[in-house]
């Protein structure tokens, strides 16, 4: 295991004295309710634009629009041609981008065009695969929606795409590319929280489209959708307007609680700590409420032994999501640590160092005196507990980031953070909680090789 440098330890903790003393005069921080907090602004500096790319969009629903309007904020970057499989879809696009879009059903005429550079591939995840591997076999660069797969079997076929292609693939977990996230790794390294033991996240929605319930357009039909595409690679089923519109909920499409939202985490916590994953997954949990015909829980609690490996030493983590609660919290990822806590978002870090307390039980004062240790009666100015790092007012976001990234490395042959490599290393923990959920039964893997491992 590689310890927490000792010189960049001690700096951590001398940058953090002189925060201390700046609380003593005043400056930097501010206290309040008898804490001190110290509080650091995030910041990013803008990189230069260089040669256009002309971009295509697959799957132009709630992401893959999302993924355009972001995208288009980095200089120099033009959308030329939409495929979806639903007309209401192209439409949609023609209003947003304009007229002059080549719109096509099919993502194979996309990947035939000269005039495009980069794909972002948004469909539903049953599609990710084989467009991931025509795109990058055609051309083309890629940048393709969370969980990078859908099953475990296809992590493979993508990493040797991106291998003999050489093309550039980042995969759309965009916190990886957020201030919060680089601003943990950092502290992390630095040993703010020591060695890391334990992390968690967790999730809890109500509302029907958090639950992905979401709306069936009124003219839903044969007509209007390719639905014969859409099955093509998957169970043949006549045409069906729910598994269509909220394919999350159904296993040939989509990739349930863990594929959606585990999947994010995993890719926070495994650039944070450098990990290449867990050797052990189980998971448990029900459909408790939302009893709408879904194949997959509306109520998933997974549990993830991290072995020792190069990077750190052995942890666990505990991922928890949940549609029936309205009531409380919201995502998160905490680290916890030998010696204080992170709570890690894609804008911010708070840290919390574990205090010292002075104790006045005599014994515990005749054994530091043996030890040695200096006891005073003097009160001391304690050092601040709890560190908030927040990103500027006009920090435009790790999604933002994520594709600046993007189409940096596409500019100048740069290394993408997460490729498919990192992006199996996410999916895969996801992707096996499903299969143990399913299995009723704790499963093993091996992270670095990135194979399962028999019982
Ligand atoms: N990174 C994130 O934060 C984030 C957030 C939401 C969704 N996602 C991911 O984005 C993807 C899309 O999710 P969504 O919420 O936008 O779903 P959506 O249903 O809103 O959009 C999917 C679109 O893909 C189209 N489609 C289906 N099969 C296709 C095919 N073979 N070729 C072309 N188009 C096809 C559908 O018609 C639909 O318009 C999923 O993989 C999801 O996990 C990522």
């Amino acid at each position: 295991m590689k310890n927490i440098s000792e010189s960049s330890r001690r700096n951590f903790i001398k940058k953090m004295a002189a925060a201390s003393a700046a609380v003593a005069v005043g400056t930097n921080m501010f206290a309040a309710e008898n804490k001190a907090v110290y509080f650091e602004k995030l910041t990013r500096t803008p990189g230069s634009p260089n040669d256009k790319i002309n971009l295509a969009l697959i799957g132009a629903g709630g992401m893959g629009t999302q993924d355009v309007i972001t995208a288009l904020k980095v200089p120099n970057v033009k959308l030329v041609a939409v495929c979806d499989l639903y007309k209401g879809r192209l439409k949609d696009a023609t209003t947003k981008w304009g007229a002059d879009l080549f719109l096509t059903r099919s993502y194979r005429e996309i990947l035939s065009r000269k005039d495009v550079d980069a794909v972002i591939i948004a469909t539903p995840d049953h599609w990710h695969q084989q467009i991931s591997i025509d795109a990058m076999r055609a051309g083309k660069h890629v940048y393709c929606e969370k969980p990078m797969v859908h099953a475990i079997t296809e992590g493979p076929a993508v990493i040797k795409a991106q291998t003999e292609t050489g093309k550039i693939f980042q995969v759309g977990s965009q916190g990886v590319s957020s201030l919060g996230n680089e601003k943990a790794r950092q502290l992390l390294k630095d040993g703010a929280i020591g060695q890391l033991n334990y992390a968690e996240g967790f999730w809890a929605r109500h509302s029907p489209t958090g639950a992905w319930q979401y709306p069936i357009p009124a003219d839903a039909s044969l007509d209007t959708v390719d639905w014969e595409t859409f099955i093509s690679n998957t169970t043949k089923r006549s045409f069906d307007a729910t598994r269509f519109f909220r394919w999350r909920n159904y296993r040939d499409y989509g990739t349930g609680m863990a594929g959606d939202l585990f999947v994010h985490l995993f890719s926070s916590l495994h650039f944070i700590t450098n990990s290449f994953g867990p050797n052990k997954i189980y998971a448990a949990g029900g459909l408790r409420y939302w009893k709408d015909g879904r194949e997959v829980p509306d109520v998933l609690l997974g549990t993830f032994d991290y072995p020792q490996s190069a990077a750190h030493a052995p942890f666990n983590l505990s991922l928890r999501c949940n549609f029936v609660d309205g009531t409380s919290g919201t995502t998160y990822l905490k680290l916890v640590g030998s010696e204080g806590s992170m709570d890690v978002t894609w804008d911010s870090v708070t840290l919390k160092r574990n205090k010292t307390i002075e104790s006045d039980d005599p014994f515990y004062i005749e054994q530091m005196k043996k030890a040695g240790t200096p006891v005073s009666d003097r009160k001391r100015i304690l050092a601040p507990e709890e560190y908030t790092f927040a990103a500027e007012k006009d920090y435009l976001g790790g999604p933002y980031d994520h594709f600046v990234n993007f189409f940096n490395a596409i500019r100048n042959g740069g290394k993408i953070t997460e490729d498919a490599v990192f992006g199996y290393r996410a999916a895969a923990p996801a992707l096996l909680c499903n299969d143990s959920y399913n299995q009723d039964t704790a499963i093993l893997w091996n992270p670095e090789n990135m194979q399962l491992v028999k019982k």
